[in-house]
């Protein structure tokens, strides 16, 4: 195992997409950023020197980050954010995960472009376990705004209505060329006939779940959120943001130029979202220039598909799984809305303003101190600064995924909640959807875990019949899961690393509103002393 170097400067780019320059926050002036390789053991020291105008933290998506909370990244999380000028260096190991991960930022809406891919292959000797001759570069599918996506939210959390939607969607930072004043912004990749490439898709939008398919080629899926599944055909695969999946294709066709295309799920009712295609060119070097073939995308709201593509992926390894569990928890997560004065002037739906939550409490992030921090230097520092009050189950139990539910029964709270969990307790959480503003898939990310997704189901979790349903052989294991649009999926995860960790809907429009929770999970030796101290540069509010 090797120690990798790197070094990201944040600093502001001019960029320019669908004829429109743009100055844009970047890593290293690159956008997406870097590409971090690594193989399984290797430990990263990345220095990341803030030399933009806006504070900023990078997040290493999916990598478990055990007894390295410090290195974790979300803002007031974990750590206060690098103001400009100032800098703070990551350390941490990837150990036990393969495939594809991802850095991003974890700042406001930052994450729009400053971004990369992680990529994990097995350590020397160790074989992948399927073959193939070579790789494609990473491909990252993003979302593109013709305005600074930083007032964008800016301009949405004044007001309590809705941000604006996407005017592009990307694939490694490029719409591609079925968009208006973009034929020079497609991404080609030159592939070789007969030769089966190994695929790594991460889906790093800020707030569009995917559909994604490669004219006249099925992919066989072998990975996700860097775990390896058993091989699954298909034609269509589906990423929430957060979310990787990587697939081996043989480029068995006729020689030609094929179209890799991406177009939005998008499961809430009467939402607007960003209906553009992105696409990228798979080319045989044949001299043809014909135009790519074109693949058939599902239709925005096709749940079916969702489905049957996240219930036919299953882990490589047998796992057997106890049935009996430590924490039983059960989350509500969902969009509702705050009652405003007329004199807020609010501009969500009848003058209300959007907000979001898990079981009701609309997470608040503190500001003058990250959560680990305060915690670390004991209760009394954080007992102003959160409360382990956060609900195991709904404080109010209703029909969930109802229409037309009495707004009584859901106003959300807006507090700064923790979860305490007990150093080594299995941890089973019911994520259940709820339909208050408008049912939708939500992908739920857990920082510091990867957990095991057991079932998903559409309506109201029952524990009595759906328990029956559990995987409890093969499951897949993932950090982020989409939790089906009105209906509930079943996570669960050993508590072995210490620290505090976000749960949060990976749409960050929802983050914003706060849809999230955070674990605090003892170390068995009492206040995270196996943490070890803040290091010597860990930024200051
Ligand atoms: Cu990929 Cu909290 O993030």
């Amino acid at each position: 195992a090797k120690e990798q170097r790197h070094e990201f400067v944040i600093q502001e780019a001019s960029v320019t997409r669908l004829c429109n320059a743009r100055t844009i926050v970047t890593a290293n002036g690159q956008y997406p950023g870097p590409t971090v390789e690594v193989s399984e053991g290797d430990s990263l020291v990345v220095n990341v020197v803030n030399n933009a105008t806006y504070n900023i933290t990078i997040h290493w998506h999916g990598v478990r980050q055990m007894r390295t909370g410090w290195s974790d990244g979300p803002e007031f999380v974990t750590q206060c954010p690098i103001r400009p000028g100032k800098s703070y260096t990551y350390r941490f190991t990837v150990t036990a995960q393969e495939g594809t991960l991802w850095w991003h930022a974890h700042s406001s809406w930052l994450r729009a472009t400053v971004y990369g891919a992680l990529v994990i292959r097995p350590r020397d000797a160790v074989p992948y376990p399927f073959d193939f001759h070579g790789e494609i570069a990473p491909i990252m599918l993003g979302e593109w705004w013709d305005m600074n996506p930083i007032d964008v939210i800016r301009t949405a959390t004044r007001t309590g209505a809705a941000p604006n939607i996407s005017d592009a969607l990307t694939m490694n930072g490029q719409p591609g060329d079925l968009y208006t004043c973009s034929s020079q912004d497609t991404t080609v990749f030159a592939v070789k006939s007969g030769e089966t490439n190994l695929l790594r898709f991460i889906n790093a939008a800020l707030n569009t779940e995917l559909f994604v398919s490669l004219a006249g080629h099925n992919m066989t899926v072998v990975g996700a959120d860097a775990s390896y599944t058993k091989p699954y055909a298909t034609s269509v695969i589906v990423l929430g943001p957060g979310q990787t999946t990587d697939v081996l294709v043989t480029f068995d066709q006729p020689p030609g130029r094929y179209y890799l295309a991406a177009r939005a799920y998008a499961s809430a009712q009467g939402v607007p979202f960003d209906n553009t295609t992105t696409t990228a060119i798979f080319d045989y070097g044949a001299s043809s220039m014909a135009s790519p073939a074109m693949p058939t995308l599902p239709a925005y709201n096709d749940t079916a598909t969702v489905t049957a593509f996240t219930t036919s992926l299953s882990n490589l390894h047998a796992v057997e799984l106890p049935s009996a569990v430590d924490e039983d928890l059960f989350f509500t997560v969902g969009v509702g809305l705050f009652n405003c004065s007329a004199a807020q002037n609010c501009g969500g739906p009848n003058g209300t303003r959007f907000a979001a939550s898990m079981n009701n409490v609309s997470f608040v992030l503190p500001s003058t101190v990250s959560l680990l921090q305060a915690h670390y230097q004991g209760d009394a520092a954080a007992n102003g600064v959160f409360t382990t009050d956060f609900p195991a189950n709904p404080l109010v139990q209703f029909d969930y995924t109802a229409q037309n539910v009495s707004r009584a029964l859901w106003q959300p709270v807006p507090g700064t909640k923790l979860y305490k969990l007990k150093f080594g307790s299995v941890v089973q959480v019911v994520l259940q959807g709820t339909n208050i503003f408008a049912g939708e898939n939500h992908p739920i990310h857990i920082h510091g875990y990867d957990f095991f997704i057991l079932a998903e189901g559409f309506g109201n979790f029952d524990a009595a019949t759906d328990t029956a349903k559990f995987n409890l052989h093969d499951p897949p294991m993932r950090n982020t899961v989409g939790v089906p649009v009105n209906g509930w999926a079943v996570i669960r995860f050993d508590a072995d690393n210490p620290g505090v960790w976000l749960m949060h809907c990976h749409l960050d429009v929802h983050i914003t509103w706060g849809l999230a929770m955070a674990f605090l999970v003892e170390d068995g030796v009492g206040e995270l002393q196996s943490l070890g101290a803040p290091p010597p540069d860990l930024p200051v509010c």
